[in-house]
């Protein structure tokens, strides 16, 4: 009788023992999550990583600046998209303020010896890092918003040169030995603010000599992009009155656009 008494004892000594272990162990983890907790926040790589932060850049290739209306919608477009995505950060590439690396020496013998899956030649590599600066910086981005003028029936030559600057092989495209492209900047979300000065829209005579949206769909089709959105403000030099209704119209559309997009 007292021994089974004596070994009931023992159990329930090392039951609660082991009970308050656990609860120390317990008590210690939740103090730690609190200490961490403040920091989650201030470290921006990982917090990054975690897909805490949407990140867009926004490209403008008008060199207009605030008489610019293709600026005009874009801002409409970003006031949606802070409403909509409240940790949206913004990083904006002024390309007509920038000064692109050139697609010339150096750096044209890299491109061809890229092409041929070659390694870099180390004299090359100082004036590479820039391009590979624009790449990153674009790759970054879950949403690439450009703002483009038609210029000539397409765009203007600071977004060209800026697509032959990020258009590289082994970065945003790759082909196989069958010479087949596979677009590697996969999972973006691309919108196109354009405005025009006469009218390209789909029952306009003119519409064939759109040579914007089409090159636009195309170069960064090939680039992996599928997530693709237009925004034409069109006509815009006509008369005040057309003027008024199309960015109007564009406005409108701009807030719709964004209102379509699912919540990430
Ligand atoms: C160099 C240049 C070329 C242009 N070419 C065209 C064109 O081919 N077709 C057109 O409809 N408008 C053309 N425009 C008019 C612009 O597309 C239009 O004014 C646009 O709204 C300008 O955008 P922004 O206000 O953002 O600068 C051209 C303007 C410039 C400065």
């Amino acid at each position: 009788m007292i021994a089974t008494e004596k070994s009931a004892h023992t159990i329930m000594y090392y039951v609660t023992y082991h009970i308050m272990q656990l609860s120390i162990i317990l008590h210690m983890y939740s103090i730690l999550l609190y200490l961490a907790r403040p920091h989650i926040g201030t470290l921006p790589y990982p917090y990054e990583e975690m897909g805490a932060v949407m990140k867009l850049l926004h490209v403008v290739a008008t060199p207009r600046n605030k008489s610019s209306r293709t600026l005009a919608i874009s801002q409409e477009v970003l006031k949606h998209l802070h409403r909509k995505f409240s940790d949206l950060q913004v990083e904006t590439l002024d390309l007509f303020a920038s000064d692109l690396p050139a697609i010339a020496g150096d750096n044209i013998d890299t491109k061809y010896t890229l092409m041929k899956g070659l390694k870099i030649d180390k004299s090359h590599q100082a004036s590479w890092r820039e391009i590979e600066k624009l790449i990153t910086h674009f790759l970054a981005a879950d949403i690439c918003l450009v703002s483009v003028p038609m210029w000539n029936f397409s765009i203007p030559y600071a977004l060209k040169y800026y697509i032959d600057c990020i258009v590289q092989p082994g970065y945003l495209f790759r082909f196989d030995e069958r010479g087949v492209p596979t677009g590697l900047a996969t999972g973006k979300k691309m919108i196109f603010v354009t405005t025009r000065g006469s009218d390209y829209s789909e029952n306009s005579p003119y519409h064939a000599s759109d040579f914007q949206e089409p090159y636009l769909r195309a170069i960064f089709g090939f680039c992996g992009i599928t997530d693709m959105h237009f925004i034409h403000a069109q006509p815009l030099d006509i008369t005040p009155e057309i003027t008024k209704s199309a960015l109007r119209t564009a406005m409108i559309a701009a807030k719709d656009l964004v209102n379509s997009f699912e919540l990430a």
